[in-house]
């Protein structure tokens, strides 16, 4: 298991008691150490479609506290999970509306979205998943498993606060105080639909989520009547993570997905983490190998692209083992999901390196782009055939 660069020094942990939401349903955290929460990322998007059945099912399988998911309005007002705000990286909307770009969500109705298929542009295996609503999504998750639901792009999807709200309030078994085992969250990017929606239920804990840790006087603000931050991890430092929990809040960043930044994580003091891996992170919570530990090769460096630096991307791959490893087949996946399959043939002897070069990749617009992202950071997950996790890696820039 490796991350790098990961030179930022560790804190203390926090104060042993984590902040408790207004709802009555106090959710499951715990600052630092075993007990912090394990939100499922889009569902556990580590190793199926995000935002769908299938990443939701296996999160509450794979024993997350939390599953996290966006959602929008469709055209004619319908709530559905989904994250981007057009439909082309996650559906197959570009062939099945060839003649609608650029897909935005908010320009299709719910019986058109209802047309796409959401999950096989992942894996072939996943085929025939389907953006679901919001009242699809809670019947789905019952009160199996905490919800931390992102108001996604309120910008693009006026009313988008309100919205949930009314379909809350039909919904009163998730928003009642004390009628479920498990925790709803509700939360943005955006502060004035965290406003709007806690000013019509105040009952329901709320979620600032950041790049950076706001400054001292707003944080303050904030501690009144939010129940969590949830920064970025990867602009995430020590004495912003010791301020969040000095305000009383829960402090929850995103998207941590390797064992080395669950460990600097955890050391902060943090309540949860947000992570595409939460099978992995929950083993390492309770002291068990993130991964496989039998396969004998490890993710050695990512060479992102920088401009300038006249190298192509690609990872290094180093075989630890003293047995030669054949990984034809094998597959990297960064943390948009979008995956790099090493080729037939592929044999790393003991010791040995293997670079898998992925880029400069260009999308179907014509926009360069890169594989391994070169402005904050980026995570890889190294699977076999398979599927099962090797080894899984992160740098922060
Ligand atoms: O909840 C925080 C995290 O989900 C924010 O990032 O872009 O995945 O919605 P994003
Ligand atoms: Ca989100």
């Amino acid at each position: 298991m490796s991350t790098s660069p990961s030179s930022r020094p560790a804190l203390h942990a926090g104060p042993a008691v984590a902040p408790v939401p207004r709802a009555g349903t106090t959710p499951p955290l715990g600052r630092g150490g075993r007990h912090a929460a394990t939100y499922a990322h889009r569902g556990s998007s580590g190793m199926a479609p995000e935002n769908t059945a299938a990443a939701f099912e296996l999160a509450i399988a794979e024993g997350a506290d939390y599953v996290e998911t966006d959602v929008q309005l469709s055209a004619d007002g319908e709530l559905v999970i989904i994250h981007d705000v057009t439909l082309a990286r996650t559906t197959d909307a570009r062939r099945v509306f060839a003649d609608r770009p650029p897909w935005n969500v908010h320009d299709f109705t719910l019986a058109e979205l209802k047309k796409l298929d959401a999950g096989g542009w992942y894996a072939a295996e996943f085929a025939g998943q389907h953006i679901l609503t919001l009242d699809e999504l809670l019947d789905l998750l019952g009160d199996r498993v905490g919800l931390n639901l992102e108001l996604k792009s309120p910008a693009v999807n006026p009313g988008l606060a309100r919205a949930v709200v009314a379909r809350l309030r039909r919904r009163r078994d998730w928003i009642e105080p004390g009628a479920r085992r498990w925790p709803l969250v509700v939360g943005s990017f955006d502060e004035q639909a965290v406003r709007d929606f806690h000013t019509q239920l105040p009952d329901v804990p709320v979620s600032l989520i950041t790049y950076d840790v706001p400054a001292g006087g707003r944080l303050a603000d904030l501690a009144g009547w939010v129940f969590s931050v949830n920064p970025d991890i990867r602009r995430l430092r020590p004495e912003d993570a010791a301020r969040v929990i000095e305000a009383g809040l829960a402090l929850v960043p995103w998207t941590v997905d390797s064992p080395e930044l669950w460990r600097w994580a955890l050391d902060l003091g943090v309540d949860g983490m947000i992570t595409n891996y939460p099978s992995a992170l929950k083993d390492l919570l309770h002291g068990r190998d993130p991964a496989s530990g039998t396969a004998g090769v490890v993710i050695e460096d990512i060479r992102y692209h920088s401009p300038g630096d006249g190298a192509r991307e690609h990872v290094v791959l180093r075989n630890v083992s003293d047995q030669p490893v054949d990984v034809s087949g094998w597959y990297l996946r960064n943390q948009a999901s979008d995956r790099i399959v090493v080729g037939d043939g592929h044999v790393i002897p003991p010791d040995g390196l293997l670079r898998v070069h992925t880029g400069p990749a260009s999308d179907d617009d014509g926009r360069a782009g890169a594989f391994w992202n070169s402005t904050h950071g980026d995570s890889a997950g190294l699977h076999r055939a398979d599927g099962t996790i090797v080894d899984l890696y992160a740098y922060v820039i």
